[in-house]
């Protein structure tokens, strides 16, 4: 058993249910899960078990339906959403599987975004940030806005964002989803670096070959872990 300081994620009964109208969907019907600190952790399941909702709920981007989740030992589900937007922005680092970057910006200033969030803007940013587009390949680019690159280089800006605070943890939804083979062995040895640095990662995928490159693997089904 692991000693309850090396937990960094601890879920509990954790159920989620949207409601649209008179229609509900469980996309987590009861997920129990403990996350140790530094812990590279694979999630896959088919479309629809729940992936992009457990990571949404782990980073606090949308509402528990019943059960806890702490997380370096804060209640998640019980904090208030300005608390949380606050706590999310310092300590996680999520890569969306829709990127979400922001269209009118140039590629550094979409990744210095997270530490003007922050508060964390300095006269280093502009060096950090443009030092994390180097790491993804992307140091030709900064000037240019997200429509002037490939789906494979913003999910790569994507990314650097994402490690723009040094994230404790980093959440990635289908991390590789849009790109070649060898910009996606590009993309895990970052996330290996990332996880060698002490980054408590978690990887979403419907890839099995992806998400093998961590070292644990769960599967979701329906909403449960199988
Ligand atoms: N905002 C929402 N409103 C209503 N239903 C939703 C919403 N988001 C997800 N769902 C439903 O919840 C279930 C789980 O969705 P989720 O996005 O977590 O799946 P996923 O495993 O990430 O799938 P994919 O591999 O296609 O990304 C699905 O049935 C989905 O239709
Ligand atoms: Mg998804």
């Amino acid at each position: 058993m692991a000693n309850d300081s090396d937990i960094l994620i601890e879920i509990r009964n954790l159920k989620k249910t949207y409601r649209e109208g008179s229609v509900e969907t469980e996309a987590l019907r009861g997920i129990d899960l403990s996350v140790k600190k530094g812990e590279y952790l694979g999630v896959v399941g088919k479309s629809g078990a729940g992936k992009t909702t457990l990571l949404n709920m782990i980073a606090g981007l949308d509402k528990v339906t019943e059960g806890e989740i702490s997380v370096d030992g804060e209640r998640i589900d019980k904090m208030n959403e300005v608390k949380k937007a606050i706590w999310r922005g310092q300590k996680v680092g999520f890569i969306f599987q829709s990127f979400q970057l922001l269209p009118g910006l140039s590629l550094l200033d979409n990744v210095m975004l997270p530490m003007d969030f922050c508060g964390k803007l300095n006269r280093h940013s502009h060096e950090k940030a443009a030092e994390l587009l180097r790491m993804v390949g992307l140091i030709d680019h900064i000037h240019k806005i997200p429509s002037e690159i490939s789906g494979g280089q913003q999910q790569r800006v994507a990314i650097a964002r994402a490690l723009a605070n040094d994230p404790m943890v980093l959440l990635a939804d289908e991390p590789t989803g849009r790109l070649d083979t060898a910009t996606s062995e590009v993309v895990f040895d970052i996330f290996e670096q990332v996880v060698e640095k002490g980054t408590t990662m978690i990887i979403v995928s419907h890839d099995h070959s992806l998400a093998e490159r961590t070292r644990r693997m769960i599967r979701l089904v329906d909403g449960k872990i199988s």
